[in-house]
């Protein structure tokens, strides 16, 4: 069974860094060469069996209309540990069928019904008999459908709502309080529900908050999948079990045996080769093949020289020494840092770091001879972003580069075993694998390293001021127990040198900047609120370590405006 293949050429002339999107994950993974496989001709591998296996098959389908929360309600469902993707409304059959769906939910979106061209739920989902859950738009798409009628609301219901629950008996809101806090958004209601169904639950401005019939169609008109809507899980999880009877075979146990097995099946004896960087994802990937194929995989590391302190032994650590991996280590510092002589343009950076970092790459991974397959660390919201991206014409804010490479004048196929997870199952698996907590709870850190936290042109010695002033940044917030809790924190190397006094002595110093957010995804961030203490510590601690600094502020701008990295 072939289901990661593709097929690349090897024209390198077209590897240009320059127009890969923003990957959602935020860590420093292989993704790159999936748009260079993409730009190559290569296809993306659609292989819905490739994240459960067999007879254990279960899925719901979440049907998407382009809501922003779409994503969203297939996390919650895989957090009741039902395997759930979310397709677009024109999937066909076929695919939807090879999943074993046993629901599906309808998403929200932008349209609205009764517009010529609206989105509509394909035939297929009704003819299936199996249940059907309708999110706000997914629930007039469905009362749109079925002879209701729905209209534009004479007042937008928007936020906070209180629900009230008429219907208890309903197995569908089993198990929930009889009035709750509920978050809708929407500018359309129902007016008129289609024949057969009944309310099941009103708020003030919605008589029909909940709807349903005795064919297991039911209808929401606010979102349970955000977190403003608290007892919302539990509706889809009854929804997922008492009305889909899905039994909950989506655990990260069972996804790391099958995933085991497939690889083996895959690579036979082929030999495969991966970019590890220290990043949860890649580590995974990398723990992964090596559990399954052992040495038949080789993972290059390359020291770019733009790493925080201890990384480079430490990644080399755990995973030659501990996990016994095959680990072709290059010590490429010096070549990096030649390349970045005189640069300061931040965008200027990343393309250099990127090819270099490709250059490098290509040149170890030529000299193991004949390679099979190419590992990557692709996860499921990178999947459904760059498939809904071309589409989309967005802004480019930074070109991200991730640790990549494509060995040229080699055929090689893809490998992507973490395709389906969310960020969190990817942990589980890594988790499940026996990788070190540090490891599976890392930060993200991006792909430039430390060359996007040093404003203007990168040098030796700004590398180690930089590497001592996030040092003790780490350092304090670790001590303090926020690591966890915080997407990010780190420190930022300025260009701007300010006057200060030391004993009875003038000091002109560098300005470091602390940088620590709270985010789900990296899309957006806001500033931590980190105790005035622990800011005191951190700060007294740089002046006093770094003889180069003499002033440290604390960054408190949200993203957006900003963004989480300074270049
Ligand atoms: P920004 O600065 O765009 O960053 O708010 C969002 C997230 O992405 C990380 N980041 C990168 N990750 N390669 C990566 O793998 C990159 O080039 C890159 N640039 C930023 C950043 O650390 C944050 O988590």
């Amino acid at each position: 069974m072939v289901i990661f293949g593709i097929e690349m050429t090897k024209d390198k002339s077209k590897q240009d860094l320059g127009s890969h999107r923003v990957t959602t994950s935020g860590d420093i993974e292989v993704s790159t060469y999936l748009e260079i496989a993409k730009e190559l001709g290569g296809e993306q591998p659609s292989a819905p069996e490739e994240a459960i296996s067999g007879a254990e098959r279960e899925a719901i389908i979440v049907i998407d209309f382009g809501s922003q929360y779409s994503l969203l309600i297939a996390r919650r469902i895989r957090e009741c540990q039902v395997y759930c993707e979310l397709l677009p409304y024109d999937t066909p059959w076929e695919k939807i069928i090879s999943l074993n769906p046993k629901g599906f939910i309808l998403s929200g979106g932008p349209a609205s019904v009764y517009e010529p061209g609206a989105p509509l739920a394909p035939a297929y989902i009704y003819e299936s008999n199996l249940p059907i859950l309708g999110i706000c738009y997914g629930m007039q798409v469905i009362t749109h459908q079925l002879g209701g009628k729905v209209m534009p609301a004479t007042k937008h219901e928007y936020g906070h709502a209180v629900l009230h629950v008429s219907n208890v008996d309903s197995p569908l809101l089993a198990d929930l309080d009889t009035s709750l806090p509920v978050w809708m958004s929407h500018g359309d209601q129902i007016e008129e529900m289609p024949p057969g169904f009944s309310a099941l639950a009103y708020t003030e401005g919605s008589p029909f908050a909940i709807m349903g019939n005795d064919k297991r169609i039911f209808g929401l008109q606010f979102h349970p999948e955000v977190a403003h809507t608290p007892q919302g899980k539990t509706i889809l999880k009854n929804f997922a079990y008492r009305i889909c009877g899905c039994r909950g075979n989506w655990t990260m146990g069972n996804f790391t045996k099958d995933s085991l097995a497939r690889i083996k099946e895959q690579v036979g004896r082929g030999k495969v080769i991966n970019a590890l960087s220290g990043g949860v994802d890649s580590a995974v990937v990398a723990t992964l093949i090596h559990r399954a194929i052992g040495n038949q995989l080789t993972c290059i590391f390359v020291n770019n020289g733009l790493l925080r302190r201890e990384e480079v032994e430490r990644t080399f650590n755990i995973f030659h020494l501990n996990l016994g991996m095959n680990i072709i280590h290059i010590d490429a510092s010096e070549r990096f840092l030649h390349c970045l002589k005189g640069v300061v343009n931040p965008e200027v950076k990343r393309k250099v770091i990127g090819e270099e970092f490709i250059k490098v790459f290509e040149e170890e991974a030529s000299r193991i001879g004949k390679v099979d397959f190419l590992a990557q660390g692709t996860l499921y919201p990178d999947v459904i972003e760059s498939a809904s991206s071309g589409s989309k014409a967005s802004a480019k804010i930074k070109t991200h580069h991730n640790v990549g490479g494509l060995p040229a004048k080699m055929t090689l196929n893809l490998i992507e075993p973490l395709r389906y997870l969310f960020k969190d199952e990817v942990r589980q698996v890594g988790l499940e694998l026996g990788l070190p907590e540090e490891m599976i709870w890392r930060q993200p850190f991006p792909g430039p390293g430390l060359a996007i936290r040093i404003i203007g042109e990168v040098t030796k010695e700004k590398l180690e001021i930089l590497r001592s002033a996030d040092w003790v940044v780490m350092n304090e917030i670790k001590k303090a127990k926020l690591y966890r809790q915080l997407w990010q924190s780190f420190a930022i190397l300025t260009d701007v040198k300010s006057v200060g006094v030391m004993g009875d002595f003038r000091t002109y110093g560098y300005l470091v900047s602390i940088r620590a957010v709270t985010s789900e995804d990296a899309m957006t961030a806001d500033w931590a609120r980190l105790p005035y203490d622990l800011l005191a510590r951190i700060s007294n601690r740089i002046v006093n370590e770094v003889p180069e600094v003499n002033r440290v502020v604390y960054d408190i701008t949200s993203k957006p405006p900003s963004t989480i990295e300074w270049e």
